[in-house]
């Protein structure tokens, strides 16, 4: 159902030939309630048309006839203002909420399609930096925003498990194993080889040589090097996965680089069949020079494959498995020509599902002055300049802790505060990510990291906390939608939160045609204003009063945007906690 500002524009763009969204976008919220609901300024049209905005507003305003969900068009100096029907924006937010709330928000959209969605896919053997943070909150976003427009989807972890990196922890494994057999393996052990190399090859040319012997003596199935590599990803996996689930995020399948390593010679194999692969200095290339890009690398002088041979391997596996409508990777703007360059091989040796893959691309993360105490960051994990997301996350659940338990009015709050510091604290790191448009680069900082107000995952989870605890104090059942009398309400600050509710659908929507999960972050913090300008104005917005049917039509109203943020936030994978 199109929104009152959808249909406010629709109309508009009826008599003034400009696109809807335009339109849509030019509409204002007007300061006073005898102004109407929505406004439409006329000043920017009185350039183009050389004529005074009060007088475009008035020849608007008697060109429109007053139809469903209006209730009356009318020109107020150079503005149309519009005056909503409550009835009618009843019907496409409170009601509709209440009568159904687990499909509120939902569609079926893209019933019927498959999305598989690449994320997080970190390169293993070391601890997730907190820059792993952005892929794998945009990717959980993601599979749960085409979830909820009806998409089957299959997440996928596309891990960095192959490469000349294990050499070089196996390398530095031995070393360490020589002087002490019971060398232990977990995943802070494993940062401590890497570094460890790092520092010993600076002074040593040879061990560079001896991982890449280690990693050729891996690719060749030699058993002790197979042995390592496999302890090596389990230990890696046993830390990823206990973070992912402290951040409400899962995988259908993972299904790393190495699980390619089968199934390259058989799309080598299609890529020569379509006659496209061509020698280039001792190399194996596809020339994309007509498209503009390098030559892709397929097998490098030595014989090994690449990373793009692998994620060729990978799109023909999964749009055989799966039969995918739409493939997206959530990977940083850096791997941008790779992605151009995979997705126009695929589409040179004729698979046509190519137009479906899509790099989801997002700006990136660097460290602002004084995280790493010095003037300037690196953010190398070599140096041992690397933020883990696992410090970040403790650090913020503790603050989250601290201050729960400062403010804390009852019994229960304290009680469950373990609990809701992980939820609140967690809450915040993920919202963060949510809070720019993903190709925005962000500058991490522990002031910004641990911030738990303003505009953040916190403040939405304590407004969720509140509409409960009015819901608590009205204290009854709420009788079905339709038979609370919603024409009770008619407020302009409840016409906003009616309107402002309706939205949500769209959100939705918009947040997965844009692959944006922050459209709907954004969405919420808008409704909690609005929201909140209602609450503030307590003397006419009561909802314990004398009159029933009054104090259930308000009840129903604050019952209906709790649940609309409750959903918002599960769409975003955070909790909403009743008290705080
Ligand atoms: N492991 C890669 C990295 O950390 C990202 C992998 C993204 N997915 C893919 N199919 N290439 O840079």
């Amino acid at each position: 159902m199109p929104t009152a500002s959808q249909q406010a524009a629709r109309m508009l763009s009826g008599v003034i030939q400009k696109p809807a969204d335009e339109l849509a976008a030019m509409l204002i919220r007007p300061p006073k309630p005898e102004m109407g609901d929505l406004g439409f300024p006329c000043f920017t049209l009185s350039k183009e048309l050389k004529k005074a905005p009060p007088q475009i507003a008035q020849e608007l305003a008697s060109q429109l006839s007053a139809i469903e969900p209006f209730a009356e068009i009318k020109a107020v100096g150079p503005y149309v203002n519009f005056f909503l029907s409550t009835a009618a924006v009843v019907e496409s937010s409170a009601k509709a909420v209440l009568a159904d709330p687990d499909a509120w928000g939902t569609s079926s959209d893209g019933a019927g399609k498959t999305v598989v969605i690449d994320y997080s896919s970190p390169n293993i053997a070391k601890p997730l930096g907190v820059h792993h943070i952005r892929s794998t909150m945009i990717g959980s976003g993601l599979s749960r925003l085409y979830a909820a427009c009806g998409y089957k989807v299959v997440t996928v972890n596309h891990l960095g498990d192959w490469g000349t990196n294990f050499g070089q922890l196996m390398v530095s494994y031995k070393r360490a194993e020589a002087e002490n057999p019971n060398q232990s393996v977990d995943i802070d052990e494993l940062l401590k080889l890497y570094i460890r190399f790092h520092a010993d090859a600076e002074n040593d040319e040879s061990l560079e040589e001896e991982a890449r012997g280690w990693f050729k003596k891996l690719e060749d199935g030699d058993a002790e090097a197979v042995r390592l590599w496999k302890i090596f990803v389990e230990e890696s996996l046993k830390g990823l996965k206990k973070l992912y689930t402290r951040l409400n995020v899962s995988f259908d399948v993972y299904a790393g680089e190495s699980f390619f390593n089968d199934k390259m010679e058989a799309t080598v194999g299609r890529i020569e069949k379509a006659g496209l692969l061509e020698e280039s200095e001792g190399a194996m290339v596809v020339d994309l020079e007509t498209d503009g890009m390098p030559p892709c690398l397929i097998r490098k002088r030595d014989g090994a494959t690449t990373y793009a041979t692998r994620d060729l391997s990978a799109a023909e596996y999964r749009h055989s498995e799966y039969n995918f409508n739409k493939c997206l990777y959530v990977v940083a703007n850096q791997q941008e020509l790779h992605f151009r360059q995979v997705f126009r091989v695929l589409e040179k040796m004729g698979h046509d599902w190519a137009k479906g893959c899509e790099h989801v691309k997002f700006g990136m993360l660097s460290f602002g002055k004084g995280v790493f105490g010095e003037e300037k960051a690196t953010g190398s994990t070599r140096k041992g300049h690397v933020v883990f997301l696992e410090d970040v996350i403790d650090k913020a659940v503790d603050a989250a802790k601290k201050i729960i338990l400062e403010n804390a009015r009852d019994e229960e709050v304290t009680a469950g505060a373990e609990t809701l510091a992980e939820q609140v604290g967690i809450g915040a790191v993920i919202f963060s990510e949510y809070l720019q448009r993903r190709q925005k680069d962000v500058v991490f900082t522990w002031e910004k990291a641990l911030n738990l107000q303003g505009d953040s995952g916190p403040y939405l989870q304590y407004t969720h906390a509140r509409l409960s605890s009015v819901l608590r104090k009205y204290g009854k059942a709420l009788p079905a939608a339709d038979a609370i009398d919603w024409s009770r309400l008619g407020t302009s600050l409840e016409k906003g939160v009616l309107m402002a509710i309706a939205e949500y659908p769209a959100a939705v929507s918009r947040a997965t045609s844009e692959n944006e999960p922050a459209v709907v972050a954004d969405y919420l913090l808008g409704l909690c204003a609005e929201f909140n300008r209602m609450f503030t104005d307590k003397e006419n917005h009561r909802i314990v009063t004398d009159d029933e049917a009054l104090s259930q039509a308000r009840a129903g109203l604050v019952e209906a945007v709790r649940l609309t943020l409750h959903n918002g936030l599960a769409l975003l994978g955070l909790a909403a906690p009743e008290r705080m």
